[in-house]
């Protein structure tokens, strides 16, 4: 089976990478991983890092699914690249799930929730941060927690 995942933000930092494993169940490890990426240098050589940890891995911890080798590898950190990279392997897993679905996060001002990500994959990390770089909450308000939900949603450690 593979697992094709890409992340990208705003088109420059980008990252395909193919997981190849060899069924669905839980304990079926990663035997192949395929990669093409483009970016800042941080970012691809933070990528490059965690391919090649996970290459070096005992077989048995390398399990996409609840392998506690494969959590320690994730970045806890708040910059872009640490972001992305959670995203890459969340997405991996299935497990990324954006906290608000609709298209559109604010309705006021019309801005879309992926408008609203980016910024907070950008470094905007607070509700007033975001609504500075995207007008995203500046009218009625009620669009607030959504944009907290996401913040939490992209920072939190796993
Ligand atoms: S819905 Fe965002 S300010 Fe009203």
């Amino acid at each position: 089976m593979i697992n094709r995942v890409e992340v990208s933000l705003l088109g420059r930092d980008r990252a395909v990478v193919e997981f190849h494993v060899a069924d669905e169940t839980p304990e079926a490890t990663i035997e192949r991983l395929e990669v093409e990426a483009s970016g800042c240098t941080k970012f691809l050589e933070r990528l490059n890092l965690l391919i090649d940890q996970i290459r070096q891995l005992p077989k048995a911890d390398r399990r996409l699914q609840g392998s506690q080798a494969l959590n320690d590898l994730i970045p806890k950190d708040r910059d872009h690249v640490s972001i992305l990279i959670r995203e890459l392997i969340l997405k991996a897993r299935n497990q990324f799930e954006r906290p608000y679905k609709d298209i559109e996060l604010c309705h006021c001002r019309g801005v879309p929730t992926d408008v609203v990500d980016r910024a907070i994959v950008s470094g905007c990390q607070t509700v007033a941060s975001v609504a500075r770089a995207t007008s995203a909450g500046t009218s009625c308000g009620t669009c607030k927690p959504d944009t907290e939900a996401m913040i939490e949603f992209r920072l939190k450690s796993l």
